[in-house]
């Protein structure tokens, strides 16, 4: 639906436009100057076009002139090249500029959404403040970065996650002039192009690191403005015709107007739909120039209310295993949690709902990849699940064959194809068929380079890691070095265990 109502806005934004006086000629070199900015900013079409007839020209003009709101002269006047020489992002107006007297052609509209716009599929997203700009406070232009994401994410469906260190979807990094993304895109130093960024799903937003970046409503650039827009281009959102809109090419001011216009809700609602919880919820932009005075109090105390559906995530659970389609099943009392693979946890189900006959609390479980049966350990006795089927034969008790009693944690160890139970400073493998221990074991911990004794639970994930969990930490476990190769906090630290709310709660300073 954003399409026809930009168009309409735009429409009503042009019609209340003046005539333009009438301007002395531009000097040829100004000519050449605003043909390369018109390029480079795609009103010529595909880049590379080489020189231009003066009606294409007079056409690129007009169709500048009406993103901007000047008065449609179609001639290189003052208003012109003012505009032209002010401070704006430096991704190009793409679309935005076919929007007014021409409808966009049906080519033009699939443009859009295949190359240009693009969206993610997921709705979980990480993000990433690469490095930082030398001479800001770091914990405000978190906070900062924090808020742009989550202009967004408070009027759609979209949750942003936060990671130090590793991968992430989007990453924002601060460059010097050229940084490898051509020539058009080089930084051009303070004024200019302040920051790009690229469409769905490249995940990149650069800054120029020589602007004069600021978090306060007075001198410098504000950081938190340009980040926020370009976060919206990382989203898949073009450059908007309407002047109010944060989407502008040229970076609006906060003021005490909303920082959202209704067309960058609508634009990003029609991507990726409406918030799941509550209501769309907005701040005035007056609000994000006093980061200095934001605290972590002030900020999450209408987050207290936590949520039961990641529950799991403030707490410590009894055992944890994944399934074949990469589901992590995460159990606790007698409620268990599916998260799945895109990282959303479901709400709390009974034990008794999916496995029969299981009590509550179990000591471990593990899904083998061999027979795709769930394995529950408690006390002294076991269960073997085909489905929800609970096998004929059990509950047995298994520690009657040298299984240990009350194990730590169970997992299914590819390498062995065996079942290996862990119970402090030793570890048994356990043969599926016989549900016996293997010959020359239990053996010390000790073969496990680096975990601890006493964890909950262990999974494979799909990127081929075993991770161990105990209280609020984890173990990641190279299965070819044989050792523990990091180790962190799993509730902020993996976003696959579906702890979204727990790192929006993170103290961030
Ligand atoms: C997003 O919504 C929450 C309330 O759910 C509010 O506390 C927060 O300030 C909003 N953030 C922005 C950037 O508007
Ligand atoms: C998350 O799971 C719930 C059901 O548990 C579903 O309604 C919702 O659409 C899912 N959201 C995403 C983004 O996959």
């Amino acid at each position: 639906m954003a399409g026809p109502l930009r168009a309409a806005l735009a429409l009503g934004l042009l019609a209340a436009a003046q005539p333009a006086p009438a301007q002395p000629a531009p000097a040829p070199g100004q000519r050449r100057q605003a043909e390369l900015f018109l390029e480079k900013y795609g009103y010529f079409g595909e880049p590379g076009a080489g020189t231009h007839s003066p009606a294409e020209f007079t056409e690129a003009l007009r169709d500048f002139q009406r993103v901007t709101h000047l008065p449609l002269s179609g001639v290189l006047d003052a208003p012109t090249l003012h505009q032209m020489a002010q401070p704006r992002c430096g991704t190009d107006d793409g679309e935005s500029r076919a929007v007014g007297t021409r409808r966009p052609s049906a080519a033009r509209r699939r443009r859009r959404t295949a190359q240009h716009g693009g969206r993610w599929y997921k709705r979980h997203l990480t993000y990433r403040v690469v490095n930082w700009p030398p001479y800001l406070l770091q914990h405000e232009v978190r906070l900062a970065v924090r808020a742009a994401f989550e202009l967004w994410s408070n009027v759609s469906s979209l949750v942003f996650w936060e990671v130090q260190d590793g991968p992430a979807d989007i990453r924002l990094t601060f460059f010097h002039g050229d940084h490898n993304d051509g020539l058009n895109n080089a930084f051009d130093g303070p004024g200019g192009a302040l920051a790009h960024a690229f469409f769905p799903r490249r995940g990149e937003a650069h800054f120029d690191s020589a602007e004069r970046w600021s978090l306060h409503s007075g001198k410098g650039r504000n950081l938190f403005i340009v980040v926020a827009h370009e976060v919206g281009h990382t989203l898949g959102l073009e450059h908007s015709p309407v002047k109010s809109a944060l989407m502008s090419p040229y970076y609006k001011k906060l003021s005490k107007d909303f920082v959202l216009s209704w067309d960058d809700i609508l634009a990003v609602q029609n991507l990726y739909g409406k918030p799941s919880k509550g209501s769309a919820i907005q701040l005035p932009g007056k609000v994000f120039t006093h980061f200095q005075d934001w605290n972590t109090d002030l900020y999450g105390r209408d987050q207290q209310q936590r949520s039961l559906s990641t529950y799991y995530c403030h707490s410590y659970f009894d055992a944890i295993t994944s399934d074949a389609d990469h589901n992590l099943y995460i159990f606790k009392g007698s409620h268990y949690w599916v998260v799945s693979a895109s990282g959303n946890a479901s709400d709390p189900q009974p034990l008794e709902r999916h496995w029969p006959g299981l009590p509550a609390g179990i000591d471990a479980c593990a899904w083998s990849q061999l027979s795709g049966k769930f394995y529950f350990f408690k006390g002294g006795r076991c269960w073997r699940y085909a489905g929800s089927t609970l096998e004929a034969g059990f509950p047995r008790k298994c520690s009657a064959r040298g299984l240990p009693r009350h194990p730590d944690t169970a997992l299914f160890f590819q390498q062995l194809r065996r079942l290996v139970l862990f119970k402090g400073p030793k570890y048994f493998v356990v043969s599926e068929e016989t549900l016996a221990v293997e010959p020359y074991y239990p053996r010390s911990l000790r073969d496990w380079q680096g975990l601890p004794p006493g964890t909950a639970g262990a999974l494979t994930h799909r990127d081929g890691f075993v991770y161990f969990f105990r209280d609020d930490q984890f173990w990641k476990f190279d299965r070819a070095k044989l050792q523990v190769v990091a180790t962190g906090k799993w509730a902020t630290q993996l976003p696959w265990m579906g702890c979204w709310d727990a790192n929006s709660e993170q103290v961030l300073f």
